[in-house]
């Protein structure tokens, strides 16, 4: 009998010594990536990650995984479903199998700058479409800016008609894909930590994205020329796994609401810079030559790649394609 009342009270204690060190834990979020830590969403990460361990101490552990260590592009996705990472940042340019209206940042020339870019996010649709994966379990929780994209290749691209017969890596999209196929080149999905080798050994033969990813990556030291096309945007939803997120504690939920909108912030100002540092950089490693393009030769570009629009209306909306030019003329 004490010998069964002893054991009995050792399990009860044992069971609540258990119980205070679970209530002690900090919520583990991490936080998933692919690219490096000196680019916009590298540094977003990181500033995600202070702040919140600052204004949450104790409650909250935040663990950053850059370059695809934890998750490259084709299994991100897949592990925030299975919250087996909490929040990713993919490129707008990887969300069509959740929402094809996402694809509207694909549309090669449609922002003239990264302010309209900026009025469109903030705006109604923008607002609209950051919401419109609740359904398939994904909460969006802001966009980041990276930039406006470049094209490189082992030759001058000027004309569309350079571009001809070329092989670019694309990100996993179908409007990337019909761009190029566009000016009659040929694009190859391949995923972001897989692009320096392809373009070293020559499984594709150019690609396209802003300085900070160019720089980060050293592609310039395995692409001759860099075409300022500034032709498309590259930039990021910032999401998390929605069960996870409403199951968190009211008050944790909403410091880190707060915290993801005050770094959105932070990111989206430092953005610009940090592709101008990263250009320069490039320029002073002499490896690569930047070319810029005419207002007829950019015009050309445009031209050739105007086709995509249609292809895509009616999956992405027309509604939403005409607000998102009006944000150029704001
Ligand atoms: C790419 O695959 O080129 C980009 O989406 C990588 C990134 O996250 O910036």
């Amino acid at each position: 009998m004490l010998k069964t009342t002893v054991k009995a009270l050792a399990c009860a204690v044992t069971i609540g010594l258990a119980g205070i060190a679970t209530a002690a834990e900090p919520i583990v979020i991490k936080f998933s990536h692919v690219v490096a830590e000196h680019t916009p969403k590298g540094q977003g990460a990181l500033l995600f990650k202070k702040l919140a361990e600052e204004r949450l101490p104790g409650k909250v552990k935040v663990e950053v995984y850059p370059n695809s260590s934890l998750f490259g592009d084709g299994k991100e996705m897949e592990a925030l479903l299975m919250n087996d990472v909490q929040i990713i940042a993919p490129s707008l340019a990887k969300f069509e199998h959740y929402s094809k209206a996402i694809q509207i940042f694909d549309l090669p020339f449609l922002f003239d700058d990264i302010e309209a870019v900026d009025r469109f996010q903030k705006g109604p649709v923008g607002q609209e479409l950051l919401a419109s994966m609740e359904d398939k379990g994904i909460t969006g929780l802001g966009y980041w800016h990276n930039g406006l994209k470049q094209l490189s290749a082992n030759k001058s691209l000027l004309e569309p008609k350079d571009a001809r017969g070329l092989k670019f890596r694309v990100q996993a999209s179908a409007v990337l894909e019909e761009q190029f196929k566009a000016v009659r080149a040929v694009p190859r999905k391949m995923s972001f930590a897989e692009v320096y080798q392809g373009l070293q050994t020559g499984v594709v033969n150019g690609a396209e994205n802003p300085y900070s990813n160019i720089y980060s990556q050293k592609m310039h030291e395995v692409q001759k020329f860099i075409t300022e096309s500034n032709h498309g945007l590259l930039d990021y939803m910032v999401i998390t796994n929605t069960k996870f997120w409403n199951g968190l504690p009211d008050d944790v939920r909403t410091e880190l609401r707060a915290i993801m909108d005050e770094v959105t912030v932070d990111v989206n100002k430092h953005a610009n810079e940090l592709n101008e540092r990263d250009k320069q950089s490039i320029l002073a490693a002499g490896k690569t030559e930047i070319q810029y393009l005419t207002p007829e030769q950019r015009q050309k570009w445009r031209d050739a790649m105007a086709p995509v629009w249609k292809k895509f209306e009616a999956e992405i909306g027309a509604e939403r394609i005409k607000a998102a030019q009006e944000a150029n003329q704001q």
